[in-house]
């Protein structure tokens, strides 16, 4: 993503609120709730546009329309995990009482996820799910959720093999479920009726704040499970997996929760669906046609064929010129466009991606299960 460059009266402008303290360098970002520069302490540094070193900064700056909580949970949970290599770096962060809120980190280098993610080898996957786990692994053990994974959120570079998880704003921290899951013994009896019956109409009301991005969310977030836990991380975590290597992004197009649920069939099964509400006490009716059982393998393993086939297209068009996206070759690994799904690494990465998007929240692997995987450790 290209930004507007940063024009002098903005840059004059955030220097002097945050009195002369920084160089503004450039927008690296921007969001629904923040803009975010790249820049320096003052003295400490190059402001050289291409420099990224260790005293490079990235200022995440609130918009006034952020929500204070948003603000409050992000620092307080940066808090808690600075000083684990898969988090962003938080040094200090800025609270005025004019509004100015600022959050100041250690500005990590990465590639975006548009140049990479269809280019990535299985090497390299590997790389990115380990980082990826290993950060989710520890926001577990601080019984963080949060709630927003997704490639936009997880910077990586593919040279180093490194990645930090970012943005914080809708994560909660101990999170407490209601002990009501809205799970009743009695058999509904709507099916096939025009009004709603008595069992259905005597369950207490379910509010799950879905957060997170459409084509993210976990089936239990969709289904309004009230006892959801870090485990919706892991299964976005598993819809990114999906993106790199079937080379589809977005994977799943943005949708309301039905329609992202009837998409979700068709890759994850129909029976994987109902097994999995019935463990959240909740029943799942499709009328869909759609198979039983899906093979995952053969589907990824198609996927991921389609798309060398079309790479390779792609790259005899663009042979001689400086700008497809197969031209970028600055992170050190020429684009894979050969076939590499015979090999027991593939399979390997298959069977683990399953097993991150188990529908069912109590079968999904939880971060330390996937960490030791064959697919990771071999
Ligand atoms: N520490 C960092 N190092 C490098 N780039 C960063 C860093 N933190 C944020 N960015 C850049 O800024 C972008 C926006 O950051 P972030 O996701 O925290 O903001 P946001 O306003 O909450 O975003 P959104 O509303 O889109 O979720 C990131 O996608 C990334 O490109
Ligand atoms: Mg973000």
């Amino acid at each position: 993503m290209t930004f507007e460059p940063l024009t002098k009266e903005r840059k004059n402008y955030l220097e002097s609120r945050f009195d002369g303290i920084y160089d503004f360098v450039e927008q690296i970002g921007v969001g629904s709730f923040s803009n975010v520069y790249r820049a320096y302490l003052r003295g400490i540094g190059d402001d050289d546009e291409n420099n990224n070193d260790s005293t490079t900064l990235a200022i995440k700056l609130l918009k006034p329309s952020s929500h204070p909580t948003r603000v409050s949970t992000e620092i307080e949970i940066l808090e808690l995990a600075n000083g684990h290599e898969t988090i962003s770096e938080l040094l200090m962060y800025h609270q005025e009482p004019d509004g100015l809120c600022a959050i100041v980190m250690t500005y990590f280098d990465n590639v975006p996820y548009d140049w990479y993610y269809s280019k990535l080898n299985l090497c390299q996957i590997k790389w990115y799910m380990t980082s990826l786990l290993r950060g989710l692994e520890f926001l577990q053990e601080l019984k963080v959720v949060h709630r927003d994974v997704k490639p936009a959120n997880f910077l990586f570079n593919p040279r180093t093999g490194e990645g930090r998880l970012i943005d914080f704003g809708l994560s909660e921290l101990n999170r407490k479920h209601d002990s009501k899951d809205g799970g009743d013994s009695r058999q509904c009896r709507c099916i096939n009726m025009t009004r709603v019956c008595s069992v259905c109409l005597s369950k207490p009301k379910q509010q799950v704040d879905r957060g997170g991005t459409a084509g993210f969310r976990a089936p239990e977030i969709l289904m309004k499970y009230p006892k959801y836990d870090g485990q919706i991380d892991v299964f976005a975590a598993g819809i990114c997996m999906l993106s790199i290597l079937t080379r589809r992004y977005p994977y799943f197009p943005k949708s309301d929760d039905f329609d992202a649920l009837s998409l979700m069939i068709h890759v994850l099964g129909v029976n994987q669906m109902k097994e999995a509400a019935t463990a959240m006490g909740k029943v799942f009716c499709s009328s869909l046609k759609e198979p039983a059982v899906v093979d995952f393998n053969d589907l990824v393993q198609e996927q991921r064929l389609n798309s060398f086939i079309d790479a390779r297209v792609a790259e005899e068009d663009e042979l001689g010129t400086d700008e497809g996206i197969y031209s970028d070759t600055s992170y050190g690994r020429s684009p894979v466009v050969e076939d590499d799904t015979n090999s027991l690494e593939w399979v390997a990465a298959v069977h683990m991606l399953e097993g991150l998007l188990a529908p069912n929240p109590h079968k999904r692997l939880r971060p330390a299960e996937a960490l030791q995987h064959d697919f990771i450790t071999s």
